[in-house]
């Protein structure tokens, strides 16, 4: 990829990474559920007030993780929002659940929850909304519906670390949630995420899930007195040594959230003129949700309009980006049976979506540098 002046993403070392690595090294234990994993797991459930946090080595890994815990079967149904990353469907199709993709909201970009009793069948299992931009979707209807329907709620929340819904952390709604410490996201390890669990039944086989089928965590807690194959599962914790990374990340975090606070909130200040006078529409974040400033994105009145302004800012040496594609469009989701005008709202937002450079330490030269760029750009 060509070197951009300004890159859309750049990660951000908050001063520890190293020292907490050189720890973790010099503790001799950088496999798996050393101290500084630990050190994570409690800082995540005190933060969020979940039951319990386990590190995952990716988002993607926490969702397959959840589609074990909850025991879905082949051909059983999951609904899942079209506009989202390939991983909270993929989870699901890897063990042959069928994906019924629901369109999104216009305002939030978050499922569409108007829609979602419409798309309960016998055979669906779960619900997965996730909060786009770390914008908390309508979760008191969805819990709702979920509970009178009996269909379980996976949050994903890659996005919404920190993120709050009617003054409740997200993450904590439904009986499980996925996070992401990817390069992207606010708080990171490179490749990483967590898996929160909410109802405790759960907690036992997620460990057990998460180290091979073996109940090796409860020997470790002496427990029991040897370990074996207890159930099915796979390996899903990470090293330690991302563990201390991420350590340092996380005790960093309202450093972190402040820096972004500024930089979500000065692109805000600087556009909204600019935005009203050229039809754009800037982020919608609704009086109940306390967002964690992870993106910034502009919706284009049109996909043309949108791509021109990608060249306009490439030129000046700035990367901005489109984001999900429709994954009921995508070849898998046409092979699942996905057709044009099933999820009209994300067909139309997909194409005229841009998200602007976006990093923890974004200077305020960098960012007036997009701003003017994007107010040069005659529309
Ligand atoms: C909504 C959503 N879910 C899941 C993922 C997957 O995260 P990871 O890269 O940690 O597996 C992403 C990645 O950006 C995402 O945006």
């Amino acid at each position: 990829m060509a070197e951009y002046r300004i890159p859309f993403n750049r990660a951000t070392l908050m001063g520890n990474e190293s020292m907490y690595i050189a720890q973790a090294v010099a503790n001799s234990h950088i496999s798996g559920d050393g101290p500084f994993t630990r050190r994570c797991h409690a800082l995540l459930e005190s933060v969020l007030g979940v039951r319990k946090a386990l590190l995952t080595t990716s988002c993607t890994h926490a969702l397959e993780m959840a589609v074990l815990l909850l025991d879905i079967q082949r051909g059983d149904e999951v609904i899942v929002p079209s506009f989202t990353f390939v991983s909270t469907v993929n989870a699901f199709v890897l063990h042959g659940v069928r994906s019924v993709f629901i369109d999104i909201r216009p305002d939030t970009l978050n499922l569409d929850e108007g829609l979602l009793e419409g798309l309960i069948t016998p055979r669906t299992r779960a619900v997965v909304p996730v909060h786009y931009a770390g914008i908390g979707c309508e979760m008191d209807a969805i819990l709702e519906i979920a509970k009178r329907r009996g269909i379980a709620v996976v949050e994903d929340n890659a996005h919404g670390l920190f993120g709050k819904y009617k003054g409740e952390n997200l993450g904590t709604f439904g009986c499980l949630a996925t996070q992401s410490f990817h390069e992207t996201k606010n708080v990171t390890c490179g490749e990483g995420g967590a898996l929160l669990i909410n109802d405790m039944r759960m907690m036992e086989r997620a460990e057990i899930i998460r180290e091979k089928g073996t109940n090796r965590s409860r020997f470790f807690r002496g427990q029991v007195d040897k370990y074996t194959w207890v159930d099915i599962g796979s390996s899903y914790l990470p090293s330690d040594i991302l563990a201390a990374f991420l350590c340092a990340q996380l005790e960093a975090r309202e450093e972190i959230q402040a820096r972004r606070k500024r930089i979500w909130e000065y692109y805000d200040m600087c556009l909204t003129d600019w935005a009203q006078e050229h039809g754009v529409r800037l982020p919608v974040v609704p009086a109940h949700c306390e967002q964690p400033y992870h993106m910034y994105y502009l919706l284009l009145p049109s996909l043309e309009q949108r791509q021109a302004l990608i060249a306009h800012l490439k030129r000046r040496s700035i990367l901005a980006v489109f984001h999900y594609l429709p994954l009921h469009l995508s070849d898998m989701g046409r092979e699942l049976g996905g057709k044009v005008g099933d999820c009209p709202v994300t067909e139309d937002l997909s194409d005229r979506l841009l998200r602007l450079p976006f990093y923890n330490d974004l200077t305020r030269e960098e960012q007036d540098r997009v701003i003017d760029a994007i107010r040069q750009m005659g529309m």
